[in-house]
């Protein structure tokens, strides 16, 4: 009998999670770009309020489960990174959402980056989750060497992209006296 092959899943070593699924939308840039680096992933919605037994028994399971990386993202009061990086050793990146529970987006961008000594969290940009990815594979990328060479590859297309917009600005007839 021939033997069906099935396509092995590789096991998740990012989680990816936020307040609510009303945050996929900003949060889908993370997931993205561990995508693209081809970092296998899951992505779920743990809330800090709303599910507090859930988070704890999250944060506490992810490193025996294989995680390196978390990723979480919040909007508003905005603790679910925080109170993630209180109780597991593995880094947390903590991604703010201007939701709209936020007032302008400082909320959430306060309560994720201003923690007390002790308990870390690698706060990026509001909305910045695509960062967040391109963190996460930073971090992986120091024990990765294929990792690191598709980082390399990812920041000279970004810097081939900056030459090409500053030729296109000389084509528009904006001179400039660096480029000659
Ligand atoms: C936060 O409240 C979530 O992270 C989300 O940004 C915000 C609003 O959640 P929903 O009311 O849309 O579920 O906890």
């Amino acid at each position: 009998m021939p033997v069906k092959k099935t396509a092995t899943k590789r096991k998740a070593i990012v989680s990816i999670i936020m307040g609510s699924d009303s945050d996929l939308p900003v949060m889908n840039a993370a997931a993205e770009q561990l995508k693209e680096f081809g970092i296998p992933f899951e992505l779920t919605v743990v809330s800090a309020h709303r599910t507090p037994d859930r988070l704890m028994k999250f944060a506490s399971s992810a490193s025996k489960r294989g995680i390196k990386i978390i990723i979480a993202g919040a909007g508003g009061a905005a603790h679910l990174p925080g109170m993630v990086a209180s109780v597991t050793t593995l880094p947390v990146i903590g991604v703010p959402i201007k939701s709209s529970n936020s007032i302008d987006g400082w909320d959430s961008v306060l309560s994720i980056l201003q923690m007390p000594n002790g308990i870390p969290v690698a706060t990026v940009a509001l909305n910045g989750s695509k960062n967040a990815g391109i963190l996460a594979a930073s971090i992986l990328s120091t024990k990765n060497k294929s990792l690191e060479k598709k980082l390399i590859a990812f920041k000279d297309k970004m810097k081939k992209e900056v030459v090409g917009k500053a030729k296109g600005l000389k084509k528009k007839g904006f001179d400039n006296e660096f480029d000659q």
